[in-house]
């Protein structure tokens, strides 16, 4: 089956303690899907928040797609956790994993897609061997850790050899991606697009959502 344009925003530069409504409103303007970014404070030099945050969420908003971008030092340690929590896709750091086609099997196991992340200094043939396990691979397009950083270019190429030889597979591109930097994105290949800052901060984001979706589906064939 082709791939799909999907629009997914990362709530972490949004009003944490006002989170169920920021997600609803983005929900309400389009979202395709709520991209939630999980930091441990070890694998990342940031802390955000973990399942029990993401099962409240859940109570409030039943059906949504949830992902969970797990920037975490032992992925395998909140698998069943967040499965029960009701996330849908389970999106995890391979660098810090010795048996990432263990913890794939586990991710499935628990009822939930499996998402494979690489940092920008990952190369991706590391995890070519594991691509045939996951539903979606991410190539981070900033270091991992803070939202409002700088879009790297430079990870394009990633994108760009996935798509030539996985043309079924989710490519998801996070970090720095807005109206300015999704056509670099669109063409590489990627059709799930995590953007922060440009939706969470725009003052139509259902304008902004709109423009991403159409980008990356006016390249998808
Ligand atoms: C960065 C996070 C991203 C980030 C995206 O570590 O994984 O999801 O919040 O935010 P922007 O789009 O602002 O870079
Ligand atoms: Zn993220």
């Amino acid at each position: 089956m082709p791939v799909q344009a999907k629009i997914g925003p990362s709530i972490l530069n949004a009003d944490l303690s006002n989170l169920a409504n920021e997600s609803q409103k983005l929900l309400d303007n389009g979202a395709d899907y709520l991209h939630l970014d999980v930091m441990d404070g070890n694998f990342v030099p940031n802390l955000t928040f973990g399942h029990p945050m993401v099962k409240s969420l859940r109570n409030k908003i039943k059906t949504a797609f949830f992902e969970t971008h797990m920037m975490v030092q032992n992925p395998e340690q909140w698998i069943e956790p967040m499965a029960d929590a009701g996330v849908n896709l389970y999106t995890f750091h391979t660098e810090p994993v010795d048996d990432v086609a263990k913890v794939s099997r586990q991710v499935q196991e628990a009822g939930m897609k499996v998402g494979l992340a690489i940092k920008p200094g990952t190369d991706v043939k590391d995890i070519e061997k594991y691509i045939d396990l996951a539903d979606v691979v991410l190539v981070m397009t900033v270091e991992p850790g803070f939202g409002g950083q700088s879009f790297m270019a430079d990870m394009m190429p990633k994108v760009e050899w996935l798509r030539e030889n996985y043309p079924n597979l989710d490519i998801e591109v996070d970090g720095g991606v807005g109206p300015k930097t999704i056509e670099c994105c669109a063409k590489s290949g990627a059709n799930m697009i995590v953007s922060g800052t440009a939706v969470v901060g725009a003052s139509d984001q259902g304008q902004v959502i709109r423009q991403l979706r159409d980008v990356v589906q006016s390249y998808l064939k």
